[in-house]
């Protein structure tokens, strides 16, 4: 194993790869049904990366010391076979993690067959456990039950649960404190996300965001909370615990208190493009290597000399000026799923 560092002394650990640019909901801080509609030109299957062409990539990410996988989307199990991938990831040696970020819709059918594929853990979003402001908020696709009895099949099924919740501004304040009510009482660790002015598509304005202190205020009213470490160096969420012994909550709070001085993630877009920032405007084409005849040390030094140059904080950085200067450039986040 050949560690390395980019220009801010952090390391590389994390590598979440995106599997499909699509999604059956249409969230509109996301993928608003507005941008994706039904003539949105998605990637074609020749553009994607292959499942061979991923576990490379991952043997590769791994010499690096990459040890955490995170598979994403759009919605990851609209990609075909997806265990057959999770199969092929386990069985890479150095590899000591695998999650899966998901919409949950379609968990009740491949939860088990994730499981057994050597899935570890599930991030499953809910943003309302109400049909009609859920459905507002996923350009009506997804229906709350559809997403519980997902949940439902993961815990089942062996997979470790985390749910995220995206908290807007005049869309779901008052869900904050029936989800955390209801997933206090299930055991799941739910993390409330501040809302992202990822890509270009859903008009972010910072008016909109519901900063980690009012949703923190917010679910002392229900049950006191005290702040806890976190659980790894780079953890995205900080960690909080019921006083009363309930479990845990975590929020993400990407604009009002950034967390880049740690961060150790790079992404791989569904077409083999390599990012080393959730707000990155480039990157840098993985495919073409991938599909010549270099060989993976080669293909190693690509990836290591974009590491060596990063310097990507974007989070630490925003302004109203920076959010103005990447209008219309950033990568969106179905590309990079999250
Ligand atoms: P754990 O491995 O369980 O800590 O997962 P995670 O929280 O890193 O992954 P998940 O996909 O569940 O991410 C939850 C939310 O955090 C999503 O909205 C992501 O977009 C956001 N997020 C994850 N990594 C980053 C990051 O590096 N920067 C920013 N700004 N947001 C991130
Ligand atoms: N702001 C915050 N979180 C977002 N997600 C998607 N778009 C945004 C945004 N604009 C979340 C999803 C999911 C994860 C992949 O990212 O809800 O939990
Ligand atoms: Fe799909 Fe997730 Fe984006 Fe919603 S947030 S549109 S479920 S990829
Ligand atoms: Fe990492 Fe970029 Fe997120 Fe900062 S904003 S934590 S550098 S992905």
């Amino acid at each position: 194993m050949n560690p390395i560092y980019d220009q801010l002394k952090r390391p590389l650990r994390d590598l979440r790869i995106s599997v499909t640019d699509r999604c059956n909901f249409r969230c509109s801080y996301c993928m608003p049904a507005e941008v994706f509609g039904p003539d949105f030109a998605f990637l074609p299957s020749d553009k994607i990366l292959s499942f061979e062409e991923i576990e490379r990539l991952v043997r590769i990410f791994v010499s690096f010391g990459v040890k955490k996988i995170r598979i994403t989307g759009g919605e990851p199990l609209m990609r075909r076979d997806l265990p057959v991938l999770v199969r092929m990831i386990r069985a890479v040696e150095g590899v000591e993690d695998i999650a899966m970020t998901t919409n949950g819709s379609l968990l009740k059918k491949y939860a088990k067959p994730l499981k057994e594929a050597g899935l570890d853990r599930v991030s499953i979003s809910l943003d309302s456990l109400e049909d009609e402001r859920f459905q507002a908020m996923n350009g009506n696709r997804g229906k709350v039950k559809t997403v519980l009895a997902g949940i439902e099949a993961a815990a089942e099924a062996g997979l470790y649960v985390k749910m995220n919740m995206v908290v807007q501004k005049g869309k779901n304040i008052e869900d904050i404190l029936p989800m955390a009510r209801y997933f206090k009482e299930k055991q799941h660790i739910l993390r409330f996300i501040e809302y992202m002015d990822v890509g270009n598509s859903n008009g972010w304005r910072l008016d909109d965001v519901f900063s980690k202190k009012e949703i923190i205020d917010e679910v002392q009213k229900f049950s006191p909370v005290k702040a806890l470490a976190p659980n790894y160096r780079g953890e995205v969420a900080s960690r909080f615990r019921y006083e009363d012994g309930g479990g845990e909550i975590g929020v993400i709070s990407s604009v009002t208190d950034s967390f880049c001085g740690n961060c150790s993630r790079a992404r791989i877009s569904a077409e083999g493009k390599l990012y080393t920032c959730l707000f990155a405007t480039e990157g840098t084409d993985l495919r073409d290597l991938l599909r010549s005849d270099l060989d993976d040390a080669a293909v190693g030094a690509k990836i290591a000399s974009v590491w060596e140059q990063r310097t990507d904080r974007y989070s630490e950085e925003r302004t109203e000026e920076t959010v103005k200067r990447r209008k219309k450039a950033k990568i969106e986040m179905s590309h990079i799923g999250g």
